[in-house]
C-alpha cells in the first residue's frame, strides 16, 4: 500500500520533492490515520491530541483502535523520521497546512452536533498559526461551521486561510479509504484566496490528484452538506431496504432476493442494501440526527423529516430481533441462555459506538435472558462501556448450553462458522441471523432452526 515517492517528486511543480510540514489535531479514527497516510505521501506530520494514552500508544506504532492495516503504517511512517505525535499543539508552530479532525459526537440529550471538541482545536490553533498557513477541517460539521471558523482564523491570524475538506473513510478501511479516496472535495473562500487554498491542497495531495481522482471544488457550505448529505442517503438506503423486509415479513417474502433483483438495476446498486438489524456506528446515527437539527435552526425543517423515518424504521429492526429471539425461545426470554455473536456495529472495527448487536443483547438482558456476547476485537470496549453484560472469549464459550445464538455482526469468523460442530455446544439449535449473513440450507441441513430478519423461518 505504499506509495512510490519518486513519482511524487516527478510529479511536482518544478521537479523539487515538494514535501510540506502538516499539523493534524485530534488523533482518533479520522485523524490518526490521516496523520500515518500524511506521512506516507512524503510529508513532515505531527498527530496532535490531548489524550496522553492515546499519544503514547500512538509513538509506540500501537493503534488505539482496531483498524486493519493501521498499524503497519504507522510503523513504516514513524520509522522514516516523518511522523511524530505530541500532547503540546505548540508543537504545531512551523507547519503550513494545520488539519483538525476532531470528533463532533451527539450533544448530550439533543439531536445537534457537539462542536466543543472542533472549537477547541480552532481555538488551540489559533496561537500557532502563522500568516500564509492554511487550517483544514475534516470532522463532520452542522453547515454554517466552517464560515465561522474562516472569520475566527482570519480575523485573529489575517493572511491565514481556511478550507473544508471533507472525509469520507469507512472504519475497517480506513487506510485504504485515506490513502485511495474515490474523490476530493475542497471548500474554498472566493476569489485569490480560493486559488492559493486549492493549489496547497493539490500539492498535499499531489500522488491521489495524479492518479486523477475527481475532484470537486465548491464553497464551504457544499462541502460540509456533502458529507452529511452522503451519510443520509446511505442510511436512507439502508433502512429502505429494512422497510421492505418489514414487509417481507408480513407478506412471506424474501428481503435478500428482493435486494438482488433490484440491485442489478444499476441505478440502484447492490451496496448498502444488507437488510439486517441496521446501521450503527459512530457516524450514521448522529449525522442524520444533526443534519435534522441544523435543518430546523434554518427552518427548512420539512426538507429531512424523511430521516425521522429513516430513524425510526432503523430502530424498530432493534426491537424487532427481540421479538423473534422471544419467539424462538418459546414466547418468554426469562432464564434462557442466549449466545450473542458480535458486538462491534460492524465487523472489522472495535468500535461499539451505538451498536445495534449491544442494543439488542441489553435489551435481551433486561427482559430476564441469560446472555453471554463474544466479539473478536471489541469484548475490551464493551466490557469497560456494558459492564453489566457477560462476556465470552470465542463463540463456542458463549454459545455452551445455548438455547438461541444470535449473530448480530456478521465477522467473517462467524460467517465460516461449521454449523455441525457449532451444533453440539448448545442447548438448543435455534440461530437468528441479524445480519442475513449465515447460509440458511447449511445451517438448517445441520438441524438447526433458522430465523432471519426479512426471511421466511428455515
Ligand atoms: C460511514 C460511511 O460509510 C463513511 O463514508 C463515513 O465517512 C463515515 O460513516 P462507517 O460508520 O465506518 O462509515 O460504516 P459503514 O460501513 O457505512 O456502515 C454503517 C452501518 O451500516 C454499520 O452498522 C453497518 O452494519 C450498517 N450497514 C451497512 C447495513 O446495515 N447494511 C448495509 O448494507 C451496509
Amino acid at each position: 500500500m505504499g506509495i512510490d515517492h519518486r513519482a511524487f517528486v516527478s510529479g511536482g511543480r518544478d521537479g523539487v520533492e515538494r514535501f510540506m510540514r502538516i499539523s493534524v489535531v485530534g488523533c482518533g479514527y479520522l485523524g490518526a490515520v490521516h496523520a500515518a497516510a500524511m506521512a506516507d505521501l512524503g510529508h513532515e506530520v505531527v498527530g496532535v491530541d490531548v489524550d496522553e494514552s492515546k499519544i503514547a500508544a500512538l509513538r509506540e506504532a500501537r493503534a488505539p483502535f482496531y483498524e486493519p492495516g493501521f498499524e503497519e503504517l504507522l510503523a513504516r511512517t514513524l520509522a522514516t523520521g516523518r511522523l511524530r505525535f505530541s500532547t503540546d499543539v505548540a508543537e504545531a508552530a512551523g507547519a503550513q497546512l494545520h488539519f483538525v479532525c476532531v470528533g463532533t459526537p451527539q450533544k448530550r440529550g439533543e439531536n445537534g452536533a457537539d462542536l466543543r471538541y472542533v472549537e477547541a482545536a480552532a481555538e488551540s490553533l489559533l496561537g500557532v498559526v502563522s500568516p500564509g498557513d492554511l487550517v483544514v477541517g475534516k470532522s463532520t460539521v452542522p453547515v454554517g461551521t466552517a464560515a465561522r471558523l474562516a472569520e475566527l482564523v482570519g480575523g485573529k491570524v489575517p493572511g491565514a486561510l481556511l478550507a473544508w475538506n471533507p472525509e469520507f473513510l469507512r472504519e475497517g478501511f480506513a487506510v485504504h479509504d485515506t490513502l485511495h479516496p474515490d474523490r476530493l472535495v475542497y471548500g474554498l473562500p472566493d476569489g485569490a484566496d480560493g486559488a492559493t487554498a486549492e493549489r496547497m491542497l493539490d500539492e498535499v495531495y499531489a500522488p491521489i490528484v495524479a492518479r486523477g481522482t475527481p475532484k470537486v471544488i465548491t464553497d464551504y457550505a457544499t462541502a460540509e452538506m456533502v458529507k452529511t448529505a452522503a451519510n443520509s442517503f446511505l442510511a436512507t438506503k439502508i433502512s429502505f431496504i429494512n422497510a421492505m423486509a418489514e414487509l417481507c415479513e408480513a407478506t412471506g417474502a424474501d428481503v435478500c432476493q428482493l435486494a438482488d433483483a433490484i440491485g442489478y438495476d444499476d441505478r440502484i446498486g447492490r451496496k448498502f442494501l444488507n437488510a439486517g438489524l441496521g446501521f450503527g456506528g459512530g457516524c450514521l446515527p448522529k449525522d442524520i440526527r444533526a443534519f435534522m437539527a441544523r435543518a430546523g435552526e434554518l427552518g427548512a425543517d420539512q426538507a429531512l423529516t424523511f430521516l425521522r423515518e429513516v430513524d425510526n424504521i432503523n430502530m424498530r429492526r432493534r426491537i424487532r430481533m427481540v421479538e423473534l429471539a422471544r419467539e424462538v425461545c418459546g414466547g418468554s426470554l426469562l432464564g434462557k441462555r442466549i449466545a450473542v455473536l458480535g458486538a462491534a456495529f460492524k465487523p472489522d472495527s472495535d468500535d461499539i459506538r451505538d451498536s445495534p448487536a449491544l442494543n439488542v443483547a441489553a435489551q435481551l438482558q433486561l427482559q430476564g435472558a441469560v446472555v453471554r456476547v463474544t466479539d473478536p476485537a471489541a469484548v475490551e470496549n464493551s466490557r469497560r462501556e456494558w459492564p453489566h453484560l457477560d462476556y465470552a472469549a470465542t463463540p463456542e464459550e458463549a454459545a455452551e448450553r445455548a438455547d438461541a445464538v444470535l449473530l448480530l455482526t456478521e465477522w467473517k469468523q462467524y460467517r465460516e462458522l461449521d454449523p455441525v460442530a457449532f451444533g453440539k455446544v448448545v442447548a438448543g439449535k435455534r440461530v437468528l441471523d441479524g445480519r442475513n449473513a449465515l447460509d440458511r440450507e447449511t445451517w438448517t441441513a445441520a438441524g438447526w432452526t433458522y430465523r432471519a430478519l426479512g426471511r421466511r423461518a428455515g
